[in-house]
This record gives C-alpha cells, structure tokens and sequence, in this order.
C-alpha cells in the first residue's frame, strides 16, 4: 500500500512493577489525529465478520485492548492487507476511504477504536461497488 496507506503502530509502554500503561496521546503524537470518538467492541463470535464499510471521511486507528482478532484492509485498487491484532501495544492506522473487514474475534476481544470525526452515517458506505465507484472517481487518472 502507499506510504500514507494502513500500518501498524507501536505505543510507548510506561509498564513498572505495579503493572501496564499505555498511554495513547491524539493531535499527531501517538495517534496522527485528534481523537473526536471512541468505541469499543466485545462479544463478537469466531465466524462473525464486522466493519464490511469505507469511511469517506474518518480516520481510525484500532487496537485490541485484550484478545486478538484480524483486519483486512483493501484500497479498491488492488492492494490489500491483513493485520493481526493480538497486543495492547500496537495498533492500526486506518486512512479514510480504506474497505475494512474485522474477523477472528477471540472469546475475550475487545476492540478499542478512535476515530477522527464525530458518528456520521451519511459518511459510512456500507456497499463494496459504490466504494469502489467512489475510489474511481477520487482516482480519475487511473
Ligand atoms: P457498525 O458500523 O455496523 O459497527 P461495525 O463497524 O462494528 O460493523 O455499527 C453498529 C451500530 O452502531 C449501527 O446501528 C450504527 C451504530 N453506531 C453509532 O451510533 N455510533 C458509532 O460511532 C458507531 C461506530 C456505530
């Protein structure tokens, strides 16, 4: 994927003797935006797929603060990736108008995302054909 495209990130562990902190830190230090939104998801079954959209606008960046589960990213210009989240440590950085499918819940995940914009339905698109039509349109040249 291009440079700017998903990653992986690596947070600063402060653990000591008294245990684990994770410090996650918006406006471009730890997490490359300012965090407008937090949610979190738990309780989602082995063969349950979640996401399944693109966000015109938003930008995301999803770690499992316990458990593990997988991500598949695709551009809709043939790239595509799949990380695997098993560390409160590391998270992925999602750009906006990236496909995102999250699978592989353990018993125990719990997915910790922060977003850059407020809820916004109308900037979800939840059909694969009309992200993809909307990734041409961004990307006339191609
Ligand atoms: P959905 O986007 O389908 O979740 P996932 O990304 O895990 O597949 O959201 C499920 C429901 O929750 C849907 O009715 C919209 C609502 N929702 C909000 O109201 N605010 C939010 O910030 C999010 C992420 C979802």
């Amino acid at each position: 994927m291009q440079n700017q495209g998903p990653q992986m990130l690596e947070f600063q562990e402060k653990g000591d003797e008294r245990g684990h902190l994770i410090v996650c830190e918006g406006g471009g230090q730890d997490i490359p935006f300012d965090i407008k939104r937090i949610f979190y998801i738990y309780g989602s079954e082995q063969g349950i797929v979640r996401g399944q959209h693109a966000n015109r606008e938003t930008e995301f960046v999803i770690i499992n603060v316990a458990g593990s589960s997988k991500i598949r990213v695709r551009d809709g210009r043939g790239n595509e990736a799949v990380f695997i989240l098993n560390r409160p440590r590391t998270g992925v950085y999602i750009p906006r108008m990236i496909w995102k499918d999250m699978y592989d819940f353990s018993e125990d995940s719990v997915l910790l995302c922060l977003a850059s914009e407020h809820y916004k339905p109308d900037e979800y698109i939840r059909d694969y054909e009309e992200f993809l039509k909307a990734v041409r349109e961004e990307n006339p040249e191609e």
